[in-house]
């Protein structure tokens, strides 16, 4: 469903509803506005509808636990976590305010009052980033859309990851390019990932959340985390 505020008229209303499947008669509506500009952090993407529904189907675990989005931008998978009881921290970079203002409006728009918003720029270890509570899960949909930026990402996962280590890092992305990978990068940080096939989550199809994304695209999802293993 698409709707225009009359306060703003650059900005659309998208809602999306989890669940409500034969199995549950349990769901969840949540509004997302999006800014009608030409940034990354404006829309939601693909990958966050994904990472929403893999949310939502572990709702019942994350009651109470503390969690961070990363490069969250309108924030949907926070948004979802903070609706179903876990306290939320939403971020995305710092020298974007326009992005923050989007986190903040998200969680406006749910009628979410305790959720933090904080400027967190990937590889950058800020007086933000350090401070932050201690973590039970990290969000990240679609951070892995620029190689240039790949590291950086996953310097600020495992510097989280090794504060809390038994934390993990929920990421999902969306396949642009068959040449792009992150596994030498986890492995030089010592980091490790399993794969999470969307089928374990009713997130293979093309439409999701009463939504038309993920539409024709590819998305992937994994859990990464600290590698524990001895060398
Ligand atoms: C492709 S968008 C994905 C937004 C949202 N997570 C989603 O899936 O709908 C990438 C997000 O990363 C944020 N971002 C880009 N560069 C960043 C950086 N260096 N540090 C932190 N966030 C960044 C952008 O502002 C944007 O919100």
């Amino acid at each position: 469903m698409v709707d225009t505020t009359p306060s703003d008229l650059n900005v659309v209303l998208k809602s999306f509803t989890f669940g409500g499947s034969e199995k549950s008669q349990e769901s969840l509506t949540v509004s997302i506005p999006e800014v009608l500009e030409p940034q990354y952090g404006m829309y939601v993407w693909p990958s966050a509808v994904v990472l929403a529904q893999y949310v939502w189907t572990h709702r019942a675990e994350l009651v109470g636990k503390t969690l961070l989005e990363l490069g969250a931008g309108v924030s949907l998978p926070g948004v979802v976590a903070a609706r179903c009881g876990s306290r939320v921290i939403l971020s995305d970079s710092a020298r974007l305010p326009l992005c923050l203002d989007n986190c903040k409006r998200s969680c406006a728009a749910n009628g979410l009052e305790g959720v933090c918003v904080v400027g967190l720029t990937w590889g950058e270890i800020s007086p933000d980033l350090v401070l932050l509570p201690a973590l039970h899960v990290i969000l990240g949909s679609d951070v892995f859309y620029e190689p240039e930026d790949f590291e950086d990402v996953i310097v600020t996962v495992a510097f989280l990851l090794r504060k809390n280590p038994t934390a993990e890092f929920w990421t999902t992305y969306q396949e642009r390019s068959a040449d792009w990978s992150i596994e030498a990068l986890l492995r030089k940080w010592k980091l490790r990932c399993v794969s999470v096939p969307l089928v374990s989550f009713n997130a293979n199809s093309s439409q999701l959340a009463g939504s038309t994304l993920p539409g024709r695209h590819v998305v992937q999802m994994l859990i990464v985390s600290l590698d524990t293993e001895p060398l």
